[in-house]
């Protein structure tokens, strides 16, 4: 089954910031995960570079739209390599096959009778790029993300019916009950179709950057429709010479930040709707980063989290861990760099990086680097038996920070182990052999078995620990790995350097 996954796409009008790592990185581990489990997954990421905050940041630096946006993706190009993103395309709104394939969309659109030409009048947030509705903007006509003052505008545009899609999304919501997860946000996007759906522009006539309108020469797209529709048009042109919509599209899984729910829950499905394409399977909603004060990351109140500082001085996978385990996906979340420093320590260091250590030595120590071959302990066969389907239904309902801490659980229950079965007491009796035999064992078992599960999460870190456990075979990543047996017999192991040096 092909599984196709897409970050949003940032907008190149700044640098990365965590906000954009965290998305990047949660995709990567649910994207990573699927390659575990299916031969065919394409993972999209890229920037959103035309519309009004690209052009307005240009011009406030006196250089052009395309300078700025060349810039800027080029730095989120050098973070996706740095936070060792996995994705299969890199898409930039400005490739000129994505403007084609935009034009070919839309045009049907316009073509189906889904657009009239009309006089919009309304409030606008030049930094959103959107026009908001009455029940969304603040008191003192602000708006609601950015707390700014939204500007009157009036302009000629090209509308979308989107009034008419009323129905096609009540039913569409009605019968997919996970097209948005968690339900908190498929409840919100619910009552935002419920309370009455306003047609929307589809065009601006004075601005300039963006696609051109092939009916109406004059105008440019919506950033925002140009900018959804990358999810479709990449899988045109991201191989040279194939087309791959056929086998990847609908899309599976959208991940998206929660303040652009509006688009890719209501917008977006009636746009394909009107093109005549099918609409995507899910939208998982995620929350946003706050400083470790619990307030929003700002740089005047001095709160905010450096990705880069991080992956300076733990590494990229432990900034990867440090996302994954201390917000639970979904929902909002304070970080810092003194609960990274507490997670690393803890955990990483001494949970999981010294279970490693330790059980390397000790295979080295009492059975010259060869894992025996028996039994593994049935104990914990029965408690390692059900998790990587726990993990895998989690993770399929985007649950990854639950689903981290399952496998850390086990890492848990592991260091336990060493300290019941107290395998340099075993050692020291000849005939209590055969039990060191089987805890050993075991143990290489256990740890390899939370490395596999852990893998989407730490891929370096996984692959250096699956190496020194002999366990780095062709398929030793997948999923199937992952079936706790007594798949170790007779592999050799290497000690290594510590996973998590202290820092
Ligand atoms: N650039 C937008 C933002 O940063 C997100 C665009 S996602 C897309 O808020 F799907 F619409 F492209």
């Amino acid at each position: 089954m092909p599984f196709y996954i897409t970050t949003a796409i940032s907008y190149v009008n700044g640098a990365p910031h965590l906000g954009h790592a965290y998305e990047a990185i949660a995709t990567d581990v649910i994207a990573r995960h699927m390659r575990q489990r299916h031969d065919e997954v394409f993972f999209l990421t890229g920037t959103d570079e035309h519309g009004e905050p690209i052009a307005d940041a240009a011009h406030a630096l006196g250089i052009t739209p395309q300078e700025l946006a060349d810039q800027h993706a080029a730095q989120f190009k050098a973070m996706t390599a740095q936070l060792n993103i996995s994705n299969d395309f890199f898409i930039r709104t400005t490739d000129p096959e994505h403007e084609r394939c935009v034009q070919e969309v839309l045009q049907r659109v316009h073509d189906n009778g889904h657009t009239y030409k009309g006089v919009y009048e309304g409030w606008y947030c030049p930094r959103c790029a959107d026009f908001k509705v009455e029940n969304e903007i603040l008191e003192g006509n602000l708006c609601p993300i950015h707390e700014t003052p939204l500007v009157r505008e009036q302009e000629e545009n090209w509308f979308f019916r989107l009034s008419s899609f009323q129905q096609p999304l009540e039913q569409l919501f009605a019968q997919r009950p996970d097209f948005v997860m968690p339900v908190v946000r498929y409840n919100e996007a619910r009552a935002f179709i419920e309370s009455g759906l306003q047609d929307v522009s589809l065009s601006r006539a004075r601005m300039h950057w963006g696609v051109t309108v092939p009916w109406d020469h004059g105008h440019v797209f919506y950033v925002w429709f140009d900018a959804l529709l990358n999810y479709y048009t990449a899988l045109r042109y991201a191989r040279d010479g194939e087309d791959l919509t056929s086998k990847f599209w609908p899309a599976t899984y959208h991940v998206i930040g929660k303040d652009i729910l509006k688009f890719h829950t209501v917008f977006w499905p009636a746009m394909l709707m009107a093109a005549g394409i099918e609409v995507p399977e899910h939208v998982f909603v995620h929350g946003f980063l706050l400083g470790s004060d619990g307030r929003k990351m700002s740089k005047s109140l001095g709160n905010v989290l450096d990705p880069s500082e991080v992956v300076d001085r733990f590494g990229t996978d432990a900034l990867r861990f440090y996302l994954m385990r201390d917000v639970a996906f979904g929902g909002d979340g304070a970080v810092g760099m003194s609960g990274v420093t507490v997670r690393y320590e803890n955990e990483l260091a001494n949970e999981y990086g010294n279970l490693a250590s330790r059980t390397l030595a000790m295979l080295v120590r009492y059975r010259e680097g060869t894992v025996p071959a028996v039994g593994t302990d049935p104990v914990l066969l029965a408690e390692f038996a059900p998790l990587p389907a726990q993990v895998a239904a989690l993770l399929d309902r985007a649950e990854p920070s639950q689903a981290l801490e399952l496998i850390w659980q086990r890492v848990r229950r592991l260091n336990r182990y060493v300290e019941e079965r107290a395998p340099w007491q075993l050692a020291r009796e000849p005939a209590l052999a055969d039990q060191l035999d089987q805890t050993l064992a075991s143990l290489h078992e256990g740890v390899r078995v939370v490395t596999v599960l852990l893998h989407p999460f730490m891929p370096a870190s996984a692959e250096r620990l699956l190496g020194a456990l002999g366990a780095d075979g062709a398929d030793g990543w997948r999923y199937p790995a992952a079936a706790f047996a007594a798949n170790g017999s007779g592999a050799r192991v290497e000690q290594q350097p510590p996973l998590f040096p202290k820092r």
